[in-house]
């Protein structure tokens, strides 16, 4: 896959993407439930560096950093990480690919990854938990956001974003890709169709802990 399409779709949105985003998170209790739980989960497991996946324009690596974890955001685009940088001064953004982080094998005590596996394929998908599983420390957590599929069969179904093609996916789907990947699921929250009033999709967090490796 080559992803300058992608960096560039998110390029041209990152300024609207920040304007919107960020705000909508903090005031939905519920899109960020897990977050408190995940940082509180990595302290308590002596902390580390916590990689945020598709950080966007850095508030989740700010609300992980607020709470005291050692956070740091990887995104593909530029025009997003420079968003990053210049909303969150103290913290360090980089520019990268989640399949390819520029990390040492089990470097990290997390990673989160909220709503920026949309963009991957779903035959992508298993490389990029495995890529989670090398940089995660065994007993590592996980935490997955992505808006769920609830269809009859299959992973994923494709649906219409603003920014680029994107997936969403089969919660049990996801859970299996992570259970081969050398993860033990340790919670999922679902939040119901109803509330997405836009798409009506449901949205899952889904958390997870390296147990191999
Ligand atoms: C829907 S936004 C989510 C941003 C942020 N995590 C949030 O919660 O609002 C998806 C983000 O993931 C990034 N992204 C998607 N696929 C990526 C990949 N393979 N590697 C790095 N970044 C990626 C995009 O550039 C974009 O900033």
């Amino acid at each position: 896959m080559t992803y300058a399409p992608l960096a560039a779709a998110y390029d041209a949105v990152a300024a609207r993407y920040a304007e919107c985003i960020p705000g909508r998170y903090h005031e939905t209790p519920l899109h960020h439930a897990m977050i408190p739980a995940f940082a509180a989960m990595v302290l308590a497991g002596g902390g580390g560096p916590v990689a945020d996946a598709g950080c966007g324009p850095g508030h989740v690596t700010a609300h992980l950093s607020a709470l005291g974890v050692d956070a740091f955001g990887v995104d593909v685009s530029p025009e997003m990480v420079a968003r990053a940088r210049a909303d969150h001064p103290g913290l360090r953004f980089e520019v990268g690919l989640m399949g390819a982080l520029d990390v040492p094998a089990a470097a990290l005590a997390g990673v989160v990854a909220n709503h920026s596996i949309i963009h991957t394929p779903p035959e992508l998908l298993p490389e990029t938990f495995a890529e989670f599983g090398r940089v995660l420390a065994s007993g590592g957590l996980l935490l997955l956001g992505f808006p769920g599929y609830e269809g009859p069969e299959g992973l994923a179904e494709p649906f219409d974003h603003m920014a680029y093609p994107a997936h969403r996916y089969a919660l049990d789907g996801v859970a299996g890709l992570l259970l081969e990947a050398g993860f033990a699921e340790v919670a999922r929250l679902v939040v119901a169709p109803g509330e997405d009033a836009r798409r009506g999709f449901p949205t899952a967090y889904l958390l997870a802990r390296r147990t191999t490796g």
